[in-house]
């Protein structure tokens, strides 16, 4: 306090000096700044002071010292000659706090621009600013200030440029305001202001050329008529400030505007008549996101300075005025998310320099102008959502800037396009038109582009491989008459759902692999099948289903028997029924018997009929279902489908020939080699560790053994029967699980004690698997002379003996016995008894990918270290 106080003593006497001083200075009014030592001083010292009090962690202000002309200090600025030097202090972003002194800094004389710009200051605008009165401009933006904004500022007459932009200063806007007559910028925007603004504002702040009141959401107010009286507004920023009710007539008046920014508030009605007539001048225009209707004024062609016309989300109606678009200097439309209709017309090419059209969700109809793709700057066009139609034009990406296509949903039809010159291509939607015809090979050619959405269409044909050679990032084209086998890189890359909908693709994984004898005619026998579907095709939602059929048993009686089917297989309800019998049943779990069907087409088909105790809803199970059908991954069998009747459920999964791998161990001799187990197990373990990480929702198998792996006949695992809990829910898993006895050793110890099922239950069951796989006996019944389970065997061998020897399968050369070590130890990590010890399912493939690549020998044949 004591230096406070000097200091303020201090600056009295300099104060004192300086009104004696004065006429001094008009004395010596031709000497030059620099040269006026005794007067020069006084301000350094008032400046010295003023720093003091600031803090400026960075030492941005080390030039300000007494030794050196304060006009040659940084950020200080001097200009003028004689007498009258006026000074200007920009300190914007230096990082500076602390207390500003005003007693000091507004005593400098000639002080018109005061910054203190983008500093984190954290305190209310100092009333005393108001001391400044010979400042002409005052900038606190982006200075973390917060409070009122104080009535006082009214005393600084001379400002023409106050900005108190970016900061939180809430409460009204004082009318006292208005005292400041010779205003031209006034920035506000960004703040908390609330409250109605004072007509008295607008109607003396006649010199403005700037107004931003933008992004200040408490303000509650209608635009006020007396803003068109500001003739003199050439920039006016209202956006995102609460601003309602209709644009004033008055506006009309503003003959100055460059923009007009009212974007984003919630007026409303429709424009003024002529509402653009006067606008010579205006540049941007920014209607977007408020609830304006009726048509657009067609005076809106007389802007001929407009470069960006940005009126989407509103109601308008009608056309988009003809004149708009030949505007010699516009750049942007975007008229997306409104109701307009009629043409979009043809363009003169010669002048325009539009940059961007987007008209997306609007009733516009006819067809894509030709002129579209020969406007050189012309790099989006967006359309989606409308009545469109005719064909693509040919040129339409020919345009050098050309970047991005979206005409989706339309009525466009005819084939796409070779679309050769398109270099700058990075994203082509043509989705939901009727488009046919081939996908263009020549799309591999284009260098950039990277999302293909050429989804339902008509499109036939098969997948080009050339799209091979694009960085896709997505290629939809699912839902088209599209046939033949997919190149391989795009089965891989993409979601199998992308190509869902065409069911004469094949290729490995899908529901039609390729290598099948009968594929040709099976290609045109699921078309045929599809187009006899068409009746009750009904596309369910995220569009991963390809067909779903609803068949009511027999007739429409009053039991209806209803057949979902994810994929183009040929069965009915009727066929499913009749073929539950005895003779076709191939296995027998807790939850109801697996019945092997042999369709018409040769194909065969698992059906699992449930055991029906909860009597769940037709829409829970299809529901449940739905999440199951979604699951797609090499070592995961596809659920085909389902069948419900009255609470009983059976569910259609894809079958193997080689049956499962259940059938395999308890066949008379199990002779699986170890490189082909080992291969078992990492299928099974990447299936699950699919279901448990790599897809969302993710999935607890959650009745996995044997008889739920699957083989093909080179031992590629699929696993089956999971998620049976989303179908009858968790209740009648439960109950039936605890029902059935023969399968209990695959069930985590600490189910009977939980409510909530975990990953770690699952890894349990696989750690069994892999034990029946090291010991080569099926896991209940590992030895014919003893009722214990695998798990007790092994335990009991390995406390028995205190080694493994004679747990590993005897049948297996002994140069595979490290591998097999390895496994039945990772596999008695699973079967741990403490769930937190076992290892999750990903880091289980790390490390049976370690003992896949140490089982085959390096092509270079140099050993792998051990
Ligand atoms: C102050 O600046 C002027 C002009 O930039 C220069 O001539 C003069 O030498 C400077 N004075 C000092 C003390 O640095
Ligand atoms: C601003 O100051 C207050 C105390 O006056 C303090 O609580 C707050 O953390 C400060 N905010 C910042 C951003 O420094
Ligand atoms: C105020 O300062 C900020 C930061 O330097 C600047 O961007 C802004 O243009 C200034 N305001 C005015 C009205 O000059
Ligand atoms: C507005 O201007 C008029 C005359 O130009 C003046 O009488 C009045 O006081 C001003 N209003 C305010 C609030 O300063
Ligand atoms: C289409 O535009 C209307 C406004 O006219 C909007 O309410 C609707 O959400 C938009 N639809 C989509 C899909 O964006
Ligand atoms: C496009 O639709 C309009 C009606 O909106 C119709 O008159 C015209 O014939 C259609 N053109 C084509 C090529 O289908
Ligand atoms: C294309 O339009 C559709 C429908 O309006 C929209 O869902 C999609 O995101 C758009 N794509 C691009 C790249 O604009
Ligand atoms: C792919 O296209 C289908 C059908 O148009 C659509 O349902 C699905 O959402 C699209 N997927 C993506 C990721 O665009």
């Amino acid at each position: 306090m004591a230096t406070a106080g000097a200091v303020v003593t201090y600056l009295l006497l300099f104060y004192l000096f300086l009104l004696l001083a004065s006429p001094l200075i008009s004395a010596s009014s031709s000497a030059p700044v620099a040269a006026l030592p005794t007067v020069a001083e006084q301000p350094q010292e008032l400046l010295l002071s003023f720093k003091a009090f600031l803090k400026d962690p960075s030492d941005a202000l080390s030039t300000w010292s007494p030794s050196t002309p304060y006009c040659n200090w940084s950020h200080v600025t001097c200009t003028g000659t004689g007498g009258a030097v006026a000074v200007s202090l920009s300190l914007q972003g230096l990082g500076l706090s602390g207390e500003i002194s005003a007693g000091s800094v507004c005593r400098v004389p000639g002080l018109v621009a005061l910054s203190l710009a983008s500093n984190g200051f954290n305190q209310t605008v100092p009333l005393q600013l108001s001391r400044c009165t010979s400042l002409v401009s005052l900038n606190l933006s982006s200075g973390a200030f917060w409070g009122p904004l104080p009535d006082q500022l009214a005393m600084l007459t001379k400002l023409t440029s106050l900005d108190l932009s970016g900061n939180d200063i809430e409460g009204q806007v004082p009318p006292g305001l208005a005292a400041l007559q010779g205003l031209q910028v006034l920035n506000l925007g960004g703040n908390r202001l609330s409250g109605v603004l004072h007509p008295a504002l607008f109607r003396n702040l006649t010199r403005l050329h700037f107004l931003d009141l933008s992004k200040n959401q408490f303000l509650e107010s209608e635009l006020p008529p007396e803003l068109g009286e500001m003739g003199g507004l050439r920039w006016l920023f209202l956006q995102g400030s609460g601003f309602s009710g209709a644009i004033p007539e008055t506006f009309l008046q503003l003959e100055q505007l460059e923009v007009l920014d009212l974007s984003m508030n919630s007026l409303t009605g429709a424009l003024p008549p002529g509402f653009g007539v006067k606008f010579q001048k205006l540049q941007t225009l920014g209607l977007s996101h408020n609830g304006f209707s009726g048509p657009f004024p067609k005076e809106i062609d007389k802007c001929m300075m407009l470069q960006r016309f940005q009126v989407q989300g509103n109601e308008f109606t009608g056309e988009l005025p003809a004149g708009l678009w030949s505007l010699p200097d516009l750049r942007v439309i975007r008229a997306e998310n409104n109701l307009f209709s009629g043409r979009l017309p043809e363009l003169s090419t010669v002048v325009s320099r539009l940059e961007q059209v987007q008209v997306d969700n609007n009733s516009f109809s006819g067809g894509i102008p030709h002129s579209i793709g020969l406007i050189r700057t012309m790099y989006r066009f967006s359309a989606s959502m409308n009545q469109l139609n005719g064909s693509l034009p040919d040129n339409l990406c020919d345009s050098p800037a050309m970047s991005i296509i979206n005409v989706s949903h339309n009525s466009l039809s005819g084939p796409i396009p070779e679309f050769k010159n398109c270099k700058r291509l990075v994203s082509l939607y043509l989705s939901g038109n009727d488009l046919t015809g081939q996908i263009p090979p020549s799309l591999g050619g284009l260098p950039v582009l990277t999302y293909i959405d050429v989804s339902s269409n008509g499109l036939t044909g098969d997948i080009p491989a050339e799209l091979q050679n694009l960085k896709l990032a997505l290629l939809n084209v699912s839902y088209n008459q599209l046939a033949g086998r997919v190149p391989s890189s795009l089965i891989s890359g993409f979601p199998a759902v992308f190509l869902d909908g065409n069911p004469g693709l094949c290729g490995p994984g899908m529901p039609n692999d390729c290598d099948a004898p009968r594929r040709k005619h099976q290609g045109l026998a699921l078309a045929a099948t599809v187009a006899s579907f068409v009746a009750g095709v009904m596309l369910l939602a995220l569009g991963a289903f390809a067909v779903c059929r609803m068949v009511h048993g027999g007739s429409n009686s009053s039991s209806p028997l209803k057949l979902v089917l994810f994929y183009p297989i040929k069965i009915t309800g009727e066929e499913l029924l009749a073929a539950f019998h005895d003779k076709s049943v191939v296995g027998r779990g807790a939850f109801g018997r697996v019945y092997l069907i042999e369709l018409q087409d040769g194909q065969n088909v698992a059906v699992k009929r449930m055991i029906s105790t909860s009597q769940p809803t037709f829409g829970a199970v299809k529901n449940g279902m739905k999440v199951l059908a979604k699951f797609r991954h090499r070592n995961i069998a596809k659920v085909l489908g389902f069948c419900y009747s009255d609470g009983e459920v059976s569910i259609i999964y894809e079958y193997l020939q080689m049956g499962s791998l259940h059938d395999l161990i308890c066949a008379p001799k199990f002779t699986v080699g170890w490189n082909d187990r080992l291969r078992i197990a990492l299928g099974v373990a990447q299936g699950l560790a699919y279901l448990h990480h790599d897809h969302t929702p993710r999935l607890l198998h959650r009745d996995l053994k044997s008889n739920n792996v699957l083989l093909t006949d080179e031992f590629e695992p699929r696993v089956t029967g999971f998620g049976i809990d989303l179908v009858g829910g968790e209740k009648a898993y439960r109950s039936l699980l605890a029902s059935d006895l023969n399968y209990r050793c695959y069930i985590a110890p600490e189910l009977s004690c939980t409510k909530k099922p975990t990953h770690l239950m699952d890894v349990y069951s696989f750690g069994v698997i892999l034990l029946e796989l090291v010991t080569g006996k099926p896991a209940e019944r590992p030895a014919s002379d003893d009722s214990v389970d695998i798990i007790r065997w092994v335990r009991r061998r390995i406390n028995v003996t205190g080694g493994t020897a004679q747990i590993l399968d005897p049948g297996i050369s002994r140069t595979a016995e490290q591998g097999m070590q390895a496994t039945l130890e990772l596999a008695l990590r699973c079967t741990s008894v403490m769930p937190d010890q076992r290892p999750a399912m990903d880091e289980v493939v790390r490390s049976l990918q370690l003992l896949c690549s140490a089982q085959t020998p390096p092509s270079t044949g140099i050993a792998l270290e051990p």
